[in-house]
C-alpha cells in the first residue's frame, strides 16, 4: 500500500520504517531539510536500537523515501499519517499548531480521496478539528474530494520502539467508517498475525485511550514512589513490598519500580495535557494532580538525601553521576530526573562528573560547556576523585560494577542510588554507605 507520513520524529520515523519493512511503500515528509538530507545518507536523528539498519535497508530498496516536498507526499499515499509533535503549550495543554498545519497542507494539495490518520498524541476532539480544517480548505477550492479522519495512537516505548512497532500488543483505531476499517486492517495485516490485535472504536475513545494508557502507567509509578517514601519513614524495604504486591496478578510486576521519578517525552507531557483537558471542561482531575505532584517531589528526593547526608553543606563537593538519559537505551534527556538533580547540585555549589552510554552529547547540547559539569568517557573515569556516586538511570552496564575499583576511585565509598540497583546489605558488607529509594 502507498502510505505518507508527515513528521520524521520518533513516532513517524519508526512507524514509517516498520511499514516499509513489511512491504508498504512509504514517503516521509518533514519541513527540516537537514533531517531529510541526513536520512538519505543513513544518518538517523535519534538513537534507537535497530532503527538505523531498518531505515537504511528500506531506503536502499526504495520502499522508504524522504522529502520536504509536501505535494509529492500528498500525491503518493491514500493513507496520510500525521505524526508531528504536540509540544506542551505554556499552560500544559498540547499545542496543535503543527497537526493543524499538516491538515491544512494535505487539504491544499489533495486531488483524490484520502484517509488522514492522527498518530500524534492529541487531545480528545482533535480529529474534529482536523476534519474542520480540511473541510474549510477544500471549500475554498473548486474540487472537493472525499476524505476521512481517523485516530491511530502509538504506544511505542523509547529504546524498544522498533520491536514495539513490529510486534504491537494492540493496534487501536478510532473511526466511524467501514471503508477506513477495511483499509486499516489491510495496512496492519502483517502485524496482526496469530491473534487479532486490532481494536476499533469511535474516534474520541481512541484519542482518550492513548492518554489513559500513559496516565495509568504514570499513576502506577507515582503510587509506588509514594509507598517508597512511606517505607523510608516507616523502616520498611520497598523492594520487598514491590515483590509482595507484584505477585498478585491483578497488580502485576510491570511499572511498579520506585525510583527518582519518571521522565521522557510522554508521561510528564501527557499527564499534564489530560489534566488541562479535564480543567477545560471544569472537571477537577484529582488523581492526575496527585500523580504529577508526587513525580515533581520524587525528582527532588535524591538531592534531599544527598543534602541530608552532608548536612546541607555541598559547596565544593564533587559528585559522580551515572546516567543522564531519562531511562536506559536512549539518549533522550527530556524531563529526565538527572537534570533536576544536577541543577540542584550546581545551585548548592557542587560539581558533577557524569557518564552516560548515549546521552553525553545531549547533555552537552542542553548545558553547553560549564565548569561544574564534566563528562567522562567511561563510568570508572567519572568516579575518580568524586565524593560520592549518584545513579539516575538503570543502564545494564551499571548493574554489576567492580565495587573494589569503585571504592578505590571514589574519595569516600558513598552511593546514592536513584534506581535501587544494588542490595543494601551487600553494599554495606563491601564497606559502602549506600542509600537507595525506600529501603
Ligand atoms: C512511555 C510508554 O511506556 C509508552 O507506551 C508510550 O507510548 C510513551 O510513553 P517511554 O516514555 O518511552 O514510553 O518510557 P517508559 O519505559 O514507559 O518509561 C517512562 C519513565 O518511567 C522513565 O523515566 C522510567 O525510568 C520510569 N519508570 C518506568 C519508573 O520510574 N518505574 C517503572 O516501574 C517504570
Amino acid at each position: 500500500m502507498k502510505v505518507t507520513v508527515f513528521g520524521i520524529g520518533y513516532v513517524g520515523l519508526v512507524q514509517a520504517a516498520v511499514l516499509a519493512e513489511v512491504g508498504h511503500n512509504v514517503v516521509c515528509v518533514d519541513v527540516d531539510q537537514q533531517k531529510v538530507d541526513n536520512l538519505k545518507q543513513g544518518i538517523i536523528p535519534i538513537y534507537e536500537p535497530g532503527l538505523e539498519p531498518l531505515v537504511k535497508e528500506n531506503y536502499d530498496q526504495g520502499r522508504l523515501t524522504f522529502t520536504t516536498d509536501a505535494k509529492q507526499g500528498i500525491e503518493h499515499g491514500k493513507i496520510q499519517f500525521i505524526a508531528v509533535g504536540t509540544p506542551p503549550d505554556e499552560d500544559g495543554s498540547a499545542d496543535l499548531q503543527y497537526v493543524l498545519k499538516v491538515a491544512e497542507t494535505i487539504a491544499t494539495h489533495m486531488n483524490d480521496e484520502k484517509i488522514i490518520v492522527n498518530k500524534s498524541t492529541v487531545p480528545v476532539g482533535t480529529a474534529d478539528k482536523v476534519k474542520a480544517k480540511v473541510s474549510e480548505v477544500l471549500d475554498n477550492r473548486d474540487i472537493g474530494p472525499a476524505f476521512h479522519v481517523a485516530s491511530n495512537p502509538e504506544f511505542l516505548k523509547e529504546g524498544a520502539a522498533v520491536n514495539d512497532c513490529m510486534k504491537p500488543d494492540r493496534i487501536v483505531v478510532g473511526t466511524n467508517s467501514d471503508q477506513v476499517t477495511d483499509i486499516m486492517r489491510e495496512l496492519y495485516a502483517p502485524f496482526n498475525r496469530n491473534h487479532d490485535r486490532m481494536i476499533f472504536m469511535d474516534i474520541r475513545s481512541a484519542e482518550l485511550t492513548k492518554y489513559a494508557a500513559n496516565c495509568m502507567l504514570a499513576t502506577k509509578i507515582s503510587f509506588m514512589n509514594e509507598i517508597a517514601m512511606l517505607a523510608d519513614k516507616l523502616g520498611a524495604d520497598v523492594e520487598h513490598v514491590r515483590q509482595g504486591i507484584g505477585s498478585d496478578p491483578r497488580i502485576g510486576y510491570h511499572f511498579i519500580y520506585p525510583g527518582c521519578g519518571y521522565g521522557g517525552s510522554c508521561f510528564p507531557k501527557d499527564v499534564q495535557a489530560l489534566k488541562r483537558t479535564a480543567e477545560e471542561i471544569d472537571f477537577e482531575p484529582l488523581m492526575l494532580q496527585a500523580v504529577e505532584k508526587r513525580n515533581a517531589k520524587q525528582k527532588e528526593v535524591l538531592f534531599e538525601k544527598i543534602s541530608c547526608h552532608y548536612k546541607g553543606d555541598l559547596e565544593g563537593k564533587t559528585f559522580a553521576l551515572w546516567g543522564l538519559a531519562f531511562k536506559p537505551n536512549t539518549d533522550d534527556m527530556r524531563d529526565a530526573p538527572s537534570r533536576v538533580l544536577m541543577e540542584s547540585l550546581w545551585e548548592a555549589g557542587a560539581k558533577v562528573q557524569a557518564y552516560d552510554p548515549e546521552a553525553m552529547e545531549e547533555a552537552q547540547r542542553i548545558y553547553g560547556v560549564r565548569d561544574d559539569l564534566m563528562l567522562f568517557g567511561t563510568r570508572q573515569a567519572a568516579l575518580k576523585g568524586a565524593d560520592a556516586l549518584v545513579i539516575c538511570t538503570e543502564w545494564k552496564q551499571f548493574w554489576a560494577p567492580d565495587f573494589e575499583l569503585m571504592a578505590d576511585l571514589l574519595n569516600e565509598p558513598v552511593i546514592f542510588d536513584g534506581r535501587n540497583l544494588f542490595e543494601p546489605g551487600l553494599l554495606q558488607r563491601k564497606g559502602f554507605e549506600y542509600t537507595g529509594i525506600g529501603r
